[in-house]
């Protein structure tokens, strides 16, 4: 549109129209089902924010629980796919950057999953994505994040590139700058009638120093997974769940 300054980033028309197909692991009842539990529960009778809320892949099932759920996304071609699907009207949702966006009310949960924290690709971008999280919570509200760890046990001095996938219709590589904790994420698609693909930027961080960026918006730590099934987080847990609490009323 000409005179429109707004950028979806790389989730724009063409990357949200395959979106669910692409990660259609991700909408398996085994994946979604977990998910949906923790969030309603510590939701509870409160309202929820999703940042970077997408298509509504967990939005969506989500207010099917009963939980009342707003978002903030960068891509209004994401929001748009979520408009199409059944109840995606009814989400207040704000096009914005989760980092700096503030939407109206308090919330019982505040959460991010799928890794899109690293979407932020600066350690300031991460701390003030904590601190608006933070900003949306009530006392005793609870921000979740959820984020694959990074794979450096797997890269031998003198390497940048780990190949994760190989499946039929996906090859993913992930190309490593560690001393600057950044990571391009290689991807390519084998749809029927076509091969495409794209690339992706990261900031990764470890859950120590997430930690850091909660107490420095006043949050403590009060669980870490290993998953959704809320197993142990331990030291070949390959991703994690953090739940982090705001102080109590006083
Ligand atoms: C991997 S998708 C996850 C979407 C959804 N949360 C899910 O789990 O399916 C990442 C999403 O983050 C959004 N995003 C990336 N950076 C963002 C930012 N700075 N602020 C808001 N949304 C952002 C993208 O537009 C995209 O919709």
């Amino acid at each position: 549109m000409v005179g429109d300054e707004h950028d979806d980033g790389i989730f724009d028309e063409a990357a949200a129209a395959t979106y669910d197909a692409d990660v259609a692991d991700r909408f398996q009842p085994e994946v979604l089902g977990p998910t949906v539990d923790v969030l309603a529960e510590l939701a509870g009778d409160g309202r929820a924010l999703e940042l970077a809320i997408g298509t509504g892949r967990v939005a969506l099932p989500l207010a099917d629980r009963g939980v009342s759920v707003a978002g903030i996304e960068r891509s209004r071609a994401m929001v748009a796919k979520l408009r199409e699907k059944p109840g995606g009207d009814a989400l207040a949702v704000a096009i914005g950057n989760m980092a700096t966006t503030r939407v109206p009310g308090e919330f019982a949960l505040v959460y991010l999953v799928f890794s899109t924290l690293s979407n932020l690709l600066t350690q300031d971008a991460q701390v003030n994505c904590f601190a608006n999280a933070a900003a949306h919570l009530g006392p005793g509200g609870r921000f979740v994040v959820e984020a694959g760890l990074p794979r450096l046990r797997l890269l031998p001095p003198g390497q940048r590139f780990v190949a994760f996938d190989a499946s039929p219709d996906h090859v993913g590589v992930d190309e490593y700058d560690v001393a600057n904790q950044l990571l391009t994420s290689h991807h390519r698609y084998t749809h029927a009638d076509r091969v495409d693909g794209f690339t992706s930027q990261h900031r990764w961080a470890y859950p120590a120093e997430l930690d850091l960026m909660a107490r420095l918006a006043g949050m403590e730590l009060e669980h870490r997974w290993a998953d959704w099934d809320r197993s142990p987080y331990t030291s070949e847990s390959t991703s994690h769940v953090s739940v982090w609490r705001a102080p109590p009323s006083t």
